[in-house]
């Protein structure tokens, strides 16, 4: 990888900009290091909990022409059997963000510092699942309880803590803003967003849970317009997700404001030479556009 295409994130030094997104292919080490081999400049861990748990029957993912839509129900080992996990994660020789989902800052900040002993780089705190009850969304939209859970992990861990938003809220610059003020490193933007298909055979909807979360590219113009909305609104570095699948997806996040960008329904949809193929075309960019550090390209969409 060229080294043209580092890029510092909270004081992360990424050999690129292209991160894993949490939920795709982040649930164990093998995983995890896979991706690495495959060129992304990062990786964030599938959402952690405190206990193991199944998550939901099937169905908890359905397909469609330009994305996916799921309700996995947050299934996962939960923090203690994850330690192993990480010790072969942290071999792909990238910074590994954990991810964390509770439902009080107690609990958040316990996992965060698990993962500050595991090794992690930074946390990425989930307040944004669109279908787990009493966690994600439910505490992430509002900005009071986003405040109290980010002082509480910022207090307790050395490591940037970077919150995680939901595009399904009319406050989130009120949410981004309660974030900056507890002191919060960074925010990444978008989860999911909730979404239903039905089943005409059936005649109800497909996913077990009713509701589930959009991805892909059929979310991308609501993650370009989160990033640019937060771009203007708090002093804080901010990750793009959402539909990123190309170098001219992960430059229009970066024209909006984003520093950094996350891949995932990509990695379903398009293999892991997706990270390869969006950094080789970011290089070819900032050849032809006379572009020496990617950093010159973040928020220049915003017009006076
Ligand atoms: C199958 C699946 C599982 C996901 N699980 C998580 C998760 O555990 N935690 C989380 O913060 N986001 C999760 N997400 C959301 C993604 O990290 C990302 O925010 C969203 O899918 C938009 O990006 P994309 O269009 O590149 O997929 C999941 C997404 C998918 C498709």
């Amino acid at each position: 990888m060229m080294s043209k295409l580092e890029v510092s994130f909270a004081g992360m030094r990424l050999r690129n900009p292209t991160l894993l997104a949490s939920g795709v292919m982040g649930e164990t080490g093998d995983s995890l290091l896979k991706v690495a081999s495959a060129g992304a400049g990062g990786l964030v861990t599938k959402s952690i909990g405190l206990e193991a748990r199944k998550g939901y029957p099937n169905p908890t993912l359905v397909e469609l022409a330009d994305g996916y839509i799921n309700a996995m129900g947050l299934p996962g080992p939960g923090i203690d059997a994850f330690a192993e996990e990480m010790e072969t994660a942290k071999r792909g020789g990238v910074p590994i963000i954990g991810s964390l989902f509770a439902a009080t800052p107690g609990d958040f900040t316990a996992l965060a510092g698990r993962m500050e002993e595991y090794g992690a780089a930074a946390v990425e705190l989930n307040l944004s699942c669109p279908h787990a009850k009493g966690y994600g969304m439910e505490v992430g939209v509002d900005p009071d309880a986003v405040k109290s859970i980010v002082s509480e992990v910022k207090g307790s861990v050395g490591i940037p803590v970077l919150a995680k938003l939901t595009p399904n809220t009319h406050r989130l610059v009120e949410v981004a803003r309660a974030v900056e003020s507890a002191g919060g490193d960074g925010i990444v933007a978008i989860n999911t967003v909730k979404a239903m298909a039905i089943s005409v055979e059936a005649k109800r909807p497909v996913l077990y849970n009713r509701t589930g979360g959009l991805s892909g590219p059929a979310v991308k113009g609501v993650g370009l317009r989160c990033v640019y909305e937060l771009y203007e609104a708090v002093d804080l570095p901010l990750m793009g997700v959402g539909g990123v699948e190309s170098a001219r997806d992960a430059l229009e996040y970066m024209m909006a404001g984003a520093a950094a960008v996350q891949v995932g329904s990509a990695v379903g949809r398009k293999g892991l030479g997706v990270f390869g193929a969006i950094c080789d075309g970011l290089s070819e960019y900032m050849a032809e556009a006379g572009v020496k550090d990617l950093g010159e390209i973040v928020g220049v969409a915003h017009v006076q």
